[in-house]
């Protein structure tokens, strides 16, 4: 069913003349009342033009939009995914303690269970030295190669969880553009370097040529038989790994219900299990879990995954606001933004609704960003003074893992709240014309400098706040945003688990290969890329 936003839009098109200011002013408990405190996370949107009246309407849309059956059916492994055919069930991937989930008639969670004990004790060996290069020598470098969700997760929970590793150190290689394979191998030394190919099809171009470049590269130190000892592979796909000669042992095998985006919970985590270990690996699947629980059984107003969504779909859908700034105030979170594009845009980036029909409103936002301070010094211009207007959401943790450095960390925190109060408040013409007067301008100059000096404010915000970000707190994040998604996938009535518009483009480039290669001609093909084709081919 299709939801209906014009209540809301109405409600929008009224807050354009309302400043979030009047909202403060006219109910002094509304940082409260428009936040959440839950196991630690706070999620406060009262920085945004959401009263009460239009949160009601927002819960509405989960009425409207068969949440909580969606809910259900996604845990309970229905084949939500309808166009693949698949139930959608990466939650069972951290199902430490919970009960049976079935698909199929079979319940899923022993043979999880089973893998994920199989990764543990890979990785306890490989930490300890007992699975070794084919010389004896304990690895000390891992390549995870894999691209999109196979990358992206574990490659950002690394860079989160840097304080935690203890084990070796991490590299990862995505891009077919060889500087990147380069780059990352020529300072490695093979003969104690572990490659992981992490594919779930374990056909995607980029990751099969990448890995046909390491294994060149190794066999080039350690020999063939170096191959089975120094290959490891994460994939659904057990015959085509062991085409590629890895040994069946190293294989860490997965099913279709786990989404390439959703999948770092997994096999696909392997990497980062080796580098922090599987004591705190399993505390990042218990903050995932803790997350699972909380969405399915806290009330609306408390949900935080919900809460996000309806806060989601009120800027983009009602508002109009195409774009979503996340802004981490963690430098550890630098690839977060990247890791959140591929988890939103893939899976709300849709055209159609469920029943194949033209949506009639716009689907999921641009999300992007960079972390804070680093930002403020790039973009932030625009967003506190261009003339659109662009979400934010702020992170931020209590403290960082720097004891010694706790006066940095003060000042992070102090510019993470100064960002989003200078959005809510701005600065209007006369304070702008009384601080440049006491400059010395009079006149006409005195209002030409102070109007470049004006911020609009009433710019919308949320800021969640955490403890640390330990395996545990990441875990909830990660899970807060794939709920969030979910969430805002179903409001929208589409399924936010395929990923049809990626495939065109694979097609064409395979298809351009021969063209450049000067074995077939470009029949067919437009006249820019013609011209492109004619002045690229080597
Ligand atoms: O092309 C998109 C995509 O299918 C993503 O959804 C996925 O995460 C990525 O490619 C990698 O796929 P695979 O793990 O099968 O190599």
């Amino acid at each position: 069913m299709t939801v209906d936003f014009s209540a809301l839009k109405s409600k929008a098109e009224a807050a354009k003349s309302r400043h979030i200011l009047d909202l403060f002013a006219a109910d002094e408990t509304r940082a409260a009342n428009f936040s959440v405190l839950s196991d630690g996370l706070l999620f406060d949107y009262s920085k945004t033009n959401i009263d009460a009246e239009t949160r009601e309407a927002l819960f509405d849309l989960l009425e409207q939009s068969g949440l909580k059956d969606k809910r259900a059916a996604m845990f309970e492994g229905a084949k939500i995914n309808d166009t693949e055919g698949r139930a959608v069930l990466h939650t069972a991937l951290r199902n430490l303690d919970g009960g049976p989930v079935m698909v199929d008639g079979k319940d899923v969670v022993p043979g999880v269970r089973h893998t994920l004990a199989r990764m543990d004790d890979f990785a306890d060996r490989v930490r300890r030295g007992s699975i070794a290069s084919v010389s004896g020598v304990p690895f000390e470098n891992i390549v995870n190669i894999g691209i999109g969700g196979s990358d992206l997760g574990p490659v950002m929970a690394y860079e989160a969880l840097k304080p935690y590793v203890d084990g070796p150190r991490c590299h990862f290689v995505s891009n077919v553009d060889s500087a990147h394979i380069h780059d990352v191998l020529s300072g490695l030394n093979p003969q104690t370097t572990l490659i992981i190919v992490a594919s779930k099809t374990f056909t995607t171009i980029e990751t099969m040529t990448n890995a046909q470049t390491a294994r060149e590269w190794l066999v080039k130190s350690v020999g063939e038989e170096g191959v089975a000892k120094h290959f490891a592979a994460l994939s659904t796909a057990r015959d085509k790994t062991a085409e590629f000669g890895i040994d069946p042992d190293l294989v860490f095998g997965f099913e279709d219900w786990v989404g390439g985006r959703y999948s770092v919970w997994g096999p696909i985590g392997l990497s980062l299990m080796i580098a922090i270990g599987p004591q705190r690996f399993a505390e990042f699947l218990r903050g995932g879990q803790a997350m699972d629980v909380h969405f399915q059984t806290a009330d609306w107003i408390d949900n935080l995954p919900v809460l996000l969504a309806l806060v989601g779909v009120w800027h983009n859908q009602a508002c109009g606001h195409a774009t979503r700034a996340v802004l981490p105030y963690e430098q550890r979170l630098l690839r977060l933004p990247a890791y959140l594009q591929q988890l939103e845009m893939e899976s709300n980036g849709k055209r159609v609704a469920m029943d194949g029909t033209t949506l009639p409103f716009d689907s999921g936002p641009v999300v992007w960003g960079e972390p804070g301070t680093n930002g403020q010094h790039a973009f932030y211009q625009l967003i506190h003074q261009g003339t659109r207007v662009i979400p934010c959401e702020f992170m931020v943790g209590r403290v960082g893992h720097e004891p010694g450095l706790a006066h940095q960390h003060e000042l992070l925190v102090s510019n993470c709240l100064a960002q989003s109060e200078a959005l809510l408040r701005g600065r209007s013409l006369e304070e702008a014309t009384e601080i440049m007067s006491k400059k010395g301008f009079e006149g006409p100059e005195l209002e030409r400098q102070a109007r470049h000096r004006v911020f609009p404010g009433n710019r919308p915000t949320t800021t969640l706040a955490y403890e640390k970000l330990t395996p545990y707190v990441l875990g909830q994040i990660v899970a807060l945003y794939e709920h969030r998604v979910f969430v805002e996938g179903v409001i929208l009535g589409i399924n936010s688990f395929d990923q049809w518009g990626v495939e065109l483009g694979k097609e064409l480039a395979l298809a351009l290969q021969p063209v450049l290669a000067g074995e077939a001609d470009g029949a067919g093909k437009d006249g820019s890329t013609l011209q492109l084709v004619s002045y690229l081919k080597a």
